[in-house]
């Protein structure tokens, strides 16, 4: 739409302009410092990092209505500056000039409706959220956008040469972290930590795609994650992973574009989420607590956390009575949502701090966890994919975990669902073929269930002539083939004419 074609009172607040002063706020000192350079723990003490915007009254000095207005409007206004995760400026990077966001097509993921008739197999309406719609095909790209953002903005106004950018990862951070840096180039490099054999063949290359030094390490995603924080203590690398926290303002988006997409009503809705590091439920707990404090939503939206049984702390810590809560990492077992498979997540802090926030916020109840099995995740992965929706793994794990929530009594059948496909179903498929070909059971505990297992059906042709690439066959042999063919295939598929 033409500039002069928006309200006039909208016009003027298009296109943001740099405001605000965030500070790094440190989770256990509470000590405060400029966002002039990049921080991950605290200088102080040691503590996670968030970032907060201590003139955040300045935003709800506008009526709610004006910002659902300004956004919605804003999803209209051709600039690529204000696409993706910044059509959101407002709230999520309020200081970052125009010039220095990156945009590599992240965001605006479609919330799609599950058909009727798995509606009423499950028990409750529900929508997936695409998110592997993404760039790399993960949520990921949200937060790499405000990262890699802030990222172009120190080189240019403190004139760096050369940043390494890292991050230890289970796929798909590595993917998006590689894509971002590849994206501003010149000074920025990258460099992935993957525990080796634990991300996927399609993940793995994609830091390689995007010219990333990659390294394998021994052992599982928390030994990577005690590595690269090492590392990012000892040098000047940038590091990636959601400890940063302009990766969680990012991410907040996910929130946003829920409320945006659901009219700005979330009283009866509940979201589905799939944790591992934590990192994605607390951007999006940060940001439904942004939206309702600034008045763009009246109430908020029910939360349910899942886990697997075999990577499931966060699960375990909430479902002890509050008075006898101590957090405890665990030792993952192997599980096919692989990409959440984190035995001590690095935003816990975080996450126990906004949960209790939010409950504060959206009453009692308002915040739970439940845990699922490998059986339920692989199930309801591939369930929702032969009805239409290509979720991955975690996808599948949201499924499961909502029909546990609704066994248990913790979602009611009258609430609305919004599961989070945190990635694109291919990235996980070779855990759809090893479910298939029945090699899930040693590993995962699986056991293929003859009715979702689907092979290639191989026709055979006895001893006649068939055609092969550059060997065509002659006009009756064709003739003879294509008929044997069609009489094979109508059998198979028990057609008669
Ligand atoms: N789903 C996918 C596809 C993921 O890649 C991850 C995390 C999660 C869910 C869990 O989200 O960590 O924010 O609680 N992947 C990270 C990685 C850890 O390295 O790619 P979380």
């Amino acid at each position: 739409m033409l500039l002069e074609d928006f309200p006039s009172d909208i016009r003027d607040y298009l296109e943001p302009k740099p405001q605000g002063h965030p500070v790094y706020e440190c989770l256990s000192c509470s000590k405060q410092f400029p966002t002039d350079r990049l921080f991950y723990t605290c200088p102080s003490c040691g503590g996670l990092m968030m970032i907060e915007d201590p003139d955040f009254q300045r935003l709800r000095a506008k009526p709610g209505s004006f910002w659902r207005r300004l956004f919605d409007y804003r999803l209209l206004y051709n600039r690529q500056a204000t696409r993706g995760v910044f059509t959101f400026h407002e709230f999520i990077a309020p200081s970052l000039p125009l010039e220095d966001l990156v945009y590599l097509g992240e965001a605006h993921s479609p919330v799609v409706a599950a058909p009727a008739e798995l509606a009423k197999e499950v028990g409750a309406s529900f929508y997936f959220k695409m998110d592997g719609q993404n760039p790399s095909a993960s949520f990921k790209d949200r937060g790499m956008a405000a990262a890699l953002s802030f990222l172009k903005h120190l080189v240019r106004i403190k004139n760096l040469d050369t940043v390494i950018a890292v991050c230890a990862s289970t796929g798909d951070t590595s993917a998006a972290a590689a894509l971002y840096a590849a994206s501003l180039g010149g000074s920025v490099k990258s460099a992935v930590l993957l525990p080796k054999g634990r991300v996927t063949p399609q993940q793995l290359s994609q830091p390689l795609g995007a010219g990333a030094a990659v390294f394998e390490l021994p052992g599982v995603f928390d030994d990577c994650m005690r590595v690269v924080e090492r590392l990012s203590d000892k040098y000047p690398v940038a590091l990636l992973n959601s400890k940063n926290p302009w990766r969680v303002l990012g991410q907040e988006s996910y929130a946003y574009e829920i409320a945006q997409q659901f009219d700005y009503r979330l009283g009866d809705i509940v979201l589905v989420i799939p944790v591992g590091n934590a990192g994605n439920i607390t951007a999006i707990l940060s940001g439904l607590l942004k939206f309702h404090r600034a008045g763009l939503v009246e109430r908020l939206p029910r939360i349910l956390a899942v886990q697997s049984e075999r990577a499931n702390p966060v699960f375990l810590y909430y479902n002890t009575p509050i008075n006898r809560r101590t957090y405890a990492p665990v030792n993952v077992k192997p599980s096919v949502a692989q990409a959440a498979m984190i035995g001590d997540p690095v935003s816990f802090p975080r996450l126990s701090k906004l949960a209790a926030d939010y409950e504060k916020a959206a009453g009692e109840y308002s915040f739970g966890v439940v845990e699922v099995n490998e059986q339920a995740i692989m199930e309801s992965m591939l369930l929702a994919n032969r009805r239409g929706l290509t979720v991955c793994t975690q996808g599948g794990e949201c499924l499961a975990g909502l029909r546990a929530g609704l066994i248990k009594g913790l979602v009611s059948p009258l609430e609305t669902a919004v599961l989070d496909s945190t990635a694109h179903a291919l990235k996980f498929v070779d855990f759809q073929t090893a479910y298939f070909e029945g090699r899930l059971s040693q590993e995962y505990g699986i056991v293929t269930n003859p009715k979702l297992a689907n092979r290639p059906r191989e026709l055979s042709f006895g001893n006649l002539k068939v055609p092969a690439v550059n060997q065509p066959l002659r006009p009756d042999d064709e003739d003879t083939f294509v008929t044997a063919a069609v009489g094979k295939i109508a059998e198979s598929l028990g057609l008669s004419s």
